[in-house]
């Protein structure tokens, strides 16, 4: 189109409004810029999501500090990374384990800077039932997925807060977040992730309360094809057929998260649901 009809009824040709419109499409752009050279935690970064989340940082020019037990596949991660823009640096840390989180995020101030990015990524799902479950398995999984992330969280905005840091917390939580599918086994997991979601409104409002500059983002995948799905899962017809023909993969959840780094300071994604093409839920 290169004529428009404003209200006024007078047709205007779009050269009227050339840098009106440049000026419209140079906002828009969406940029990982002032991301450059800044420090993100990543949390469960030795494999899937994290790994994936990790790779796209680092790509990006951002210094990431991975958390994960297995921090040998962390730093097998970084050596692939060497000669991208920024730098991934493994850190070990059971993340059910209070001290280790603190730990870690001493280590990112004092070695490589303050935390402006904090993604809140490992997840469990330690399996059992309601009807006969085993407490144990059920603490395990809200330890990580809940607790350990309400830690992480308070530890990074400790730190944005005292050196005043417009920072972006991402939760990685699920579909199953906000809708209870008809899968077996599901005990805890799909209450945690109910929880994250509960959590990211809850961060949001404390957030607005004190007026810091700080984005709190839920991205919610659907199936994706990782180490996460046991060998029993994957034998369930639905997740048979899914992971057949469409499951998503760690790098399309690594894009979304690029996606809601990427908006300009004043926009805030609350949620990202990611699916995949025919999920049922
Ligand atoms: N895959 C899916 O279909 C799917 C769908 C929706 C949401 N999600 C969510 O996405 C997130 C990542 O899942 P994924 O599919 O990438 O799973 P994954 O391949 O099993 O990776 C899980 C990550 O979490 C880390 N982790 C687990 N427990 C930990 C602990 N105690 N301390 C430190 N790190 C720990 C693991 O590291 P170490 O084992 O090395 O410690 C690993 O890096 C989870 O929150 C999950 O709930 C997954």
């Amino acid at each position: 189109m290169d004529r428009l009809r404003l209200p006024n009824s007078r047709l205007y040709s779009t050269s009227d409004f050339s840098d009106y419109i440049s000026v419209v499409s140079a906002n828009m752009v969406l940029s990982m810029e002032r991301w450059v050279g800044k420090v993100a935690v990543v949390t469960g970064a030795s494999v899937g999501i994290g790994a994936a989340i990790a790779r796209m940082l680092v790509e990006n020019g951002v210094i990431v500090v991975g958390l994960a037990r297995r921090s040998d596949e962390i730093e097998k991660l970084a050596k692939t990374l060497s000669d991208k823009k920024g730098k991934l640096y493994a850190v070990k840390a059971d993340v059910s384990k209070e001290e280790d989180v603190k730990n870690a995020f001493k280590w990112a101030s004092e070695k490589v800077g303050p935390v402006h990015i904090l993604v809140n990524n490992a997840g469990i799902h330690d399996r059992t039932s309601l009807i006969d479950g085993d407490t144990e398995k059920w603490r395990n999984t809200l330890n990580v997925n809940v607790v350990a992330l309400c830690i992480a969280t308070r530890e990074a905005i400790k730190i944005m807060r005292e050196n005043n840091i417009d920072g972006h917390i991402i939760h990685i939580n699920s579909v199953v977040g906000h809708k209870v599918p008809n899968l077996p086994n599901l005990d805890v997991y799909s209450a945690s992730k109910y929880a994250v979601t509960s959590l990211t409104e809850t961060l949001r409002l404390e957030i607005n309360a004190l007026k810091l500059k700080i984005k709190i983002t839920s991205i919610s995948p659907g199936l994706v094809n990782t180490s996460f799905i046991d060998e029993e899962t994957r034998k369930t017809e639905y997740i048979k057929d899914l992971l057949a023909t469409r499951s998503l993969n760690p790098e399309e959840i690594a894009d979304g998260a690029q996606y809601v780094l990427s908006t300009p300071p004043g926009v805030q994604v609350h949620e990202l649901t990611i699916k995949p093409l025919h999920e049922q839920f």
